[in-house]
């Protein structure tokens, strides 16, 4: 099967699928390719191949592994462009955010790569003065990753650039909705000249992910995904002991107003928060809680600019919102928004179903949908403001009181992943930050636009470690305290003796 054929990566070579799927162009429901649909048989070949291939890449230094991962960078920056396409093509980004997943995926190369000429670990003080004891970083073997299709290259790359270079192999599952973007990054990989076995990728939907999940020399599993998955992977494998799955789910993220907010910040704050890439980032904000006191004016505004925010072809650079994945997340996307009907919230904005003229020409086939936006006290009991949606649908609370009050309904989810507060206070900043329930916490900026070289990564039901960006290292390695006596003689710490006494003495 030549290089230009579809299928699966696995140890070296291109493995074609009895079954195959589909991709699709979200915006046109044009078929972008057939991909083969992956079976057990299939993962267990990859995990093979990955667990063969894994002394002969750990043997290997730091310096050197990295080094193919620079050939991967130049080309993910030669190809920012071309790719950025392709990922707009495929997930229905807007052209600029096609481009940024592309950038964002070079970034968290780059990181690794860089990172293995620096100083790992520490050297640790000892007690005794001939002891020498420092920390020693080792790769866990083969690493699973499980990845979604809302951000298709750069997602990837948050799992597999820190796994590859700590030393790790990996077995790859994509997400289904974009195995064009995946197979490219299957032909970066072999540009790079990575050896046989040390990536491999298997297409295919949820059940190809839960056989390598359920794989027994599969010890890691990075997942990035929603919640339902996650939580289903990490309650199965945090069952086994030695497995370990570092999993990142989504969350019901808030942008809170408070009275104090420069309100030219935190309209367009708001808007970037709930309506880029559709609603569909993890870290999009489904509500914003706004303090009494600035509530009508804000509302004036953000509703003004949600009823009019430019929806149309991705390709085309003054779009602000492509479509919506797929026609079964559309669904999904309605039925949200009429459930908060049916819980008597007051609708402010409603471009869930769109006329035909805001559809873009040719287009027909997309699967397209606005803002909804709507208004409701605070109330425990509602679901709407309690569920994620993954859309552009969008609370706006009020609050009265201080910013105490603001953060108690921050928090009032099962999730916690992103947030912001807008305001001009420092004290309330600094309140939020010290006590708002979240992996990443932003003041005077959108929540959305995480950099990788900090932690990414949710608390409570968003998450349970960091698959992604920096803090991935930690779950994709295991950790020895070494420890050398320079000395012929034993001596102990904590006063312990190191005397053998004997009956016969
Ligand atoms: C996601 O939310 O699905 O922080 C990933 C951001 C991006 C990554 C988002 N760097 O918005």
């Amino acid at each position: 099967m030549g290089m230009s054929a579809t299928g699966h990566y696995i140890g070296g070579e291109w493995i074609e699928g009895a079954e195959t799927f589909e991709s699709h162009n979200p915006a046109t429901g044009e078929p972008l390719g057939t991909f083969p649909r992956g079976t057990e048989t299939d993962v267990a070949a990859a995990v093979e191949a990955a667990g063969s291939a894994f002394e002969g890449w750990r043997k290997l230094s730091y310096i050197d592994r990295a080094e193919h991962l620079w050939d991967v960078y130049t080309e993910l920056k030669n190809r920012t462009d071309e790719l950025g396409e392709l990922v707009t093509r495929e997930c229905g980004k807007e052209i600029n955010e096609g481009r940024a997943d592309i950038v964002e995926a070079a970034h968290m190369v780059e990181w690794p790569a860089g990172n293995a000429r620096h100083p790992h670990g520490d050297v640790v003080p000892s007690e005794i003065a001939a002891k020498d004891s420092y920390m020693r970083r080792k790769p866990r073997g083969v690493v699973g990753c499980i990845t979604p299709w809302n951000f298709p290259i750069a997602i990837p790359f948050w799992h597999m650039a820190v796994a590859l270079v700590e030393g790790n192999t990996v077995v790859w599952k994509p997400a289904e909705q974009t195995p064009k973007c995946a197979h490219a990054i299957a032909e970066l990989m072999i540009d790079a000249g990575i050896p046989d076995g040390v990536f491999n990728m298997v297409q295919g939907y949820g059940d190809t992910g839960a056989a390598l999940v359920d794989h027994e020399t599969v010890d890691t599993v990075l997942f990035t995904g929603s919640a339902e998955v996650g939580q289903g992977i990490a309650s199965k494998v945090g069952g086994t002991p030695g497995k370990l799955a570092a999993c990142e789910m989504g969350g019901k993220n808030a942008v809170v107003v408070t009275e104090h907010a420069d309100l030219d910040l935190a309209v367009p704050a708001a808007v970037l928060s709930a309506f880029k890439t559709t609603g569909q980032r993890c870290v999009s904000a489904e509500r914003v809680i706004v303090h009494a006191d600035v509530y009508d004016e804000f509302k004036r505004r953000f509703v003004e600019a949600a009823a009019i925010v430019a929806i149309g072809d991705p390709l085309d650079g003054d779009t602000f919102m492509g479509p919506l994945i797929e026609a079964d997340q559309r669904e999904r996307v309605l039925g949200h928004n009429d459930l908060a009907r049916e819980e008597g919230v007051e609708v402010l904005v409603d471009r869930g179903e769109l006329d035909d003229d805001e559809i873009p020409e040719g287009h027909e086939g997309g699967h397209w949908t606005g803002p909804f936006v709507y208004e409701t006290a605070y109330d425990p009991d509602l679901r709407c403001i309690h569920e994620e949606v993954f859309g552009p649908h969008v609370a706006l609370i009020p609050y009265e009181g201080g910013v105490e009050r603001a953060v108690e309904l921050q928090n009032s989810t099962p999730y916690g992943l992103a947030g912001s507060i807008i305001s001009e206070d420092y004290r309330q900043l600094n309140y939020y930050r010290d006590h708002a329930e979240l992996g990443l916490a932003y003041g005077n900026l959108p929540c959305i636009g995480a950099e990788v070289q900090l932690p990414f990564g949710g608390v409570k039901k968003s998450g349970n470690g960091y698959p992604s960006a920096r803090e991935i290292i930690e779950a994709v390695t295991e950790r020895t305290a070494w420890t050398l006596n320079n000395s012929p003689d034993i001596e102990l710490a904590q006063g312990l003796s190191a005397e053998l006494k004997t009956d016969d003495q």
